[in-house]
């Protein structure tokens, strides 16, 4: 359940699917190595207190990695930087004071430290900021961790405005090869986005994938194929995702459903299956 994106780093390879640890709190590190145990070898964490427990992450990993369960190799880790509209002003893991290309390098500290890795594989830009020559300042402080050998991708989440996308592509020097973005109705499934992102070799992935999409999952067309193939509505929705090329985020905190999250790869939709369901958010 590899993905290659050769136009880049021919040598990177992103789960089809990966472990969110956002609101776990004291719980993240237990429900990490479950995870892994389970058999994800994705996990997206952040540098953000306010909704992450990086270092709760970076215990699961030290911890799985000592007991010879995984290597570091095997782990496809991603973290973010986060700016400092996006923390909690009592809690920020940087100098909210420094200028904004040192608070990156600084952030990326933190969270070499709060994971105990020497690098990542991928570092995102949690948001866009306030406009381009200041996103732009914050993506040159990623280029030059990616150019040191700190991160082996760079991409940015929450951005909706396909024109700031092509903006931070063309003015970027490392072009991003991840975009994280919330899968829904209001933004009409990013669907230029991810156009945009098939053309550029840009890994679009999913989140809020199952909260935001109740009248999807019960659409008569997964109900359909969750009886056909005897699947659950969220497997089938994860697994035509995956199949379009979307990577999706599950931060389940249940044993039963990473389980079965993980099963879409042991079964094959039909073709004219996939088409009907992907025409819903197309
Ligand atoms: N970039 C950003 O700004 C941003 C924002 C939000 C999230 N994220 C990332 O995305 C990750 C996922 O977050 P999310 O917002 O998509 O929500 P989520 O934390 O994955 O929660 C999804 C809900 O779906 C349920 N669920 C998962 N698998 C299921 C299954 N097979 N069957 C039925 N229910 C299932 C979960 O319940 P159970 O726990 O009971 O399974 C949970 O209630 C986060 O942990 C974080 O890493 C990023």
């Amino acid at each position: 359940m590899l993905m290659k994106n050769s136009a880049h780093l021919s040598s990177i390879s992103m789960p089809r699917l990966i472990y969110g640890t956002a609101w776990k709190k004291d719980k993240t590190t237990e429900l990490v190595i479950k995870a892994v145990k389970n058999g994800f070898r994705g996990i997206d964490t952040a540098c953000q207190p306010k909704h992450y427990n990086e270092a709760g992450v970076g215990e699961a990993i030290q911890k799985l990695i000592s007991q010879g369960i995984i290597n570091r190799n095997d782990l496809y880790i991603q973290t973010k930087f986060t700016p400092l509209n996006g923390q909690d002003p009592l809690n920020i893991p940087y100098d909210r004071k420094a200028p904004l290309g040192k608070q990156v390098s600084q952030s990326f500290e933190v969270s070499k430290q709060n994971l105990g890795v020497s690098y990542v594989d991928g570092l995102i830009l949690h948001s866009p900021l306030e406009n381009i020559d200041r996103t732009m300042i914050a993506w040159q402080a990623m280029e030059q961790i990616y150019n040191l050998g700190g991160t082996k991708q760079i991409g940015i989440s929450n951005c909706y405005d396909l024109e700031v996308l092509i903006e931070l592509y063309d003015a970027s020097i490392i072009k991003p090869t991840v975009l994280q973005n919330r899968f829904y109705r209001d933004t009409d499934y990013d669907n230029e986005i991810r156009q945009w992102c098939q053309e550029k070799k840009v890994i679009y992935q999913s989140f809020w994938t199952l909260t935001a999409n109740p009248q999807i999952l019960s659409s008569e067309v997964i109900q359909k194929a969750a009886q056909t193939y005897q699947k659950t509505p969220p497997q089938i929705l994860f697994r035509v995702l995956v199949d379009i090329g979307i990577v999706p985020l599950t931060g389940t905190c249940s044993d039963a459903h990473m389980k079965q999250d993980l099963d879409i790869f042991n079964f094959e939709l039909h073709q004219s299956v996939i088409q009907e369901i992907a025409s819903l958010f197309t």
